[in-house]
């Protein structure tokens, strides 16, 4: 970053500084990854200059010679990746792919039906205040008391309310997605099956988590997660899609400019092909399966030293611990572990007590920390320093006589988490463990 330093030394120093940042902490924001320095270069390149509203060889603009073969190989390694006949490479980022997708084939007022947000849905998937549930009508599904999703109130709902479109998704369930039984439900109301892989779509290129595509109508998904790729998004339609609307690729084309983007990010473009043509490489398989080896060990772990998890266990890269019976906020975990170099977020758990700003749970995932090469031993060591910031928490809680209700207070919070004096000394330990295993180049 030799220019950069010399022509803006302020970015220079903050872009510095969270590279540090990220070096000598623990990422286990599940939705997090480390791209590749091909990815890095490939979205730092000229590309960001071009304009090129449209679509290859159907552009509005000039010049476009070099960026249309670019777009079309990017649109070809996903549909070979994915095995479908019609792919989007434009959406800007998972948010609004699923708009456009909403827009394709719905009209405003339409119903769509996604999981609700405490049950470990996404924003976009039909929760309160988003565009999702402003212009169209939601109605959600849930989980059961256990954390499964209720297949049997899915149903039920579905046939009363006769959505449109079924999105099948989540962003903080750590188990398999019953393709097969989506597909069942949706068929039987007539309704599109959409499936937001944003979070796994690396775990199913890798082989590791069921592919929803020959179930399911249209497919979108993020890049940068387990993908490992660039900000950016990506929508899938399928043979099944085709077959029930031969237009749907067309529409959710058009959906995408001129229905609600303008210019493709063809930088970003460019990285998500540099990823696709990682990730279709042997090695991202066994990447893959060390994800899920490592969620299952830090599960199971924390699961012997007396956490609960919802639904007692994960089949993916993520892992919701329900802290209730630790009579603690995510929120103070949260912020506790933060200040030990484990970066990880508070989270909702399913028929949560608090308000999804003080929730009851945290996520933890595994896919940076496996981009690192981290392996069960490093899990194990990490759950154990989970584990006693946990306790720790509980003691200074004791002693400073807090209740649950003061967790929300954010002095009060704040002075819970620095007289807990173990946090420091795990910081130097989790400080240590990082430097054991940098971040070098993930391909
Ligand atoms: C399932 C799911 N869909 C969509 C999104 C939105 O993606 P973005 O943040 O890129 O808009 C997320 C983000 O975490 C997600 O988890």
């Amino acid at each position: 970053m030799k220019n950069l330093k010399k022509t803006d030394p302020a970015i220079y120093q903050l872009i510095n500084k969270e590279n540090k940042r990220q070096a000598d902490t623990l990422m286990m924001i599940p939705s997090e990854n480390i791209a590749s320095k091909a990815v890095e270069e490939a979205m730092g390149s000229c590309l960001g200059n071009k304009y090129g509203e449209g679509y290859p060889n159907r552009r509005y603009y000039q010049g476009n010679e070099y960026i249309d073969q670019l777009e079309e190989l990017v649109i070809e390694r996903a549909k070979k990746m994915f095995s479908v006949p019609a792919a989007n490479v434009q959406p800007l980022s998972g948010s609004p792919a699923n708009f456009a997708v909403y827009t394709a084939i719905l009209a405003p007022g339409d119903t769509i039906m996604g999981l609700n947000l405490s049950s470990g849905g996404h924003l976009t998937h039909g929760a309160p205040f988003t565009a999702s549930s402003k212009y169209f009508r939601s109605v959600q599904y849930g989980t059961n008391k256990d954390g499964w999703i209720d297949y049997d109130g899915l149903r039920k709902l579905a046939k009363k309310e006769k959505p449109k479109i079924i999105i099948a998704s989540t962003t903080s369930y750590a188990r398999f997605l019953e393709w097969k039984k989506f597909s069942e439900i949706a068929e039987n109301v007539g309704a599109y099956l959409m499936a937001d892989i944003a979070h796994i779509a690396g775990l199913i290129v890798a082989g590791v988590y069921p592919s929803p595509v020959p179930y399911v109508h249209i497919v979108t998904t993020t890049t940068h997660k387990t993908l490992r790729g660039p900000r950016g998004a990506m929508i899938l339609t399928t043979v099944k899609g085709l077959k029930k609307d031969p237009d749907l690729a067309k529409k959710i084309d058009k959906a995408i400019i001129p229905g609600i983007q303008g210019g493709p990010h063809f930088n970003n473009i460019a990285g998500i092909g540099v990823a696709l043509y990682e990730d279709s490489n042997a090695k991202f398989k066994t990447y893959g399966r060390q994800i899920i080896k490592n969620a299952r060990i830090l599960a199971e772990t924390l699961k012997k030293h007396g956490f609960n998890l919802v639904t007692g266990g994960t089949d993916s890269h993520l892992v919701l611990v329900d802290l209730r019976n630790k009579e603690l906020l995510g929120n103070t975990v949260a912020e506790a572990c933060d200040l030990a170099k484990i970066v990880l977020n508070r989270n909702g758990i399913p028929f949560d007590p608090n308000p999804p700003f003080y929730p009851s749970g945290v996520r933890l995932g595994t896919p940076g920390l496996t981009s690192r090469n981290m392996k069960e031993k490093e899990m194990r060591d990490i759950a154990g320093f989970i584990t006693k910031i946990v306790s720790a928490l509980q003691k200074t809680k004791t002693k400073l006589k807090l209740s649950l209700e003061d967790e929300k207070n954010k002095d009060k919070r704040h002075a819970l988490v620095s007289q807990t004096r173990i946090i420091p000394i795990i910081a130097k330990q989790v400080k240590a463990l990082c430097k054991k295993f940098p971040i070098k180049d993930s391909y």
